[in-house]
């Protein structure tokens, strides 16, 4: 069982359970499901509106699964993901630090989640 801490400046911090290989539920989902207020709109990975900031709280090295290739775009867009960083995370194979919530799928591991 995985647990996503997710966190803000102007809420508490929340930490709720996830059921991890499901392989359909995403981070947003889960923020739905448990009225956490991450914004969204398309939810399609197309806005770039569900920006959040994902680490690992138990200190395993990968956060979430590999990113999409809809993700991969509105975060080079938006300035969040250069093209050194995703080279390096070719080499890594690790995601990077953004992620769009509605694109990230639960694994099993503890995350926090930064909206
Ligand atoms: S809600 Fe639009 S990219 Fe996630």
């Amino acid at each position: 069982m995985a647990t996503v801490t997710f966190t803000s400046p102007e809420y508490r911090d929340k930490t709720v359970y996830a059921v991890a290989g499901s392989h359909t539920q995403t981070i947003l989902k889960l923020a739905q499901e448990n009225k956490i207020p991450i914004q969204f709109e398309c939810e399609d990975g197309e806005c770039g509106t569900c920006l959040v900031k994902i680490t690992s709280l138990d200190n395993k090295e990968r956060m979430g699964g590999p990113l999409t290739e809809k993700e991969k775009k509105i975060l080079q867009e938006m300035g969040k993901l250069s093209r050194e960083e995703m080279e390096q995370m070719i080499v890594d194979d690790l995601p990077s630090l953004w992620r769009l919530a509605c694109q990230v799928i639960v694994r099993d591991e503890d995350i926090r989640v930064e909206y």
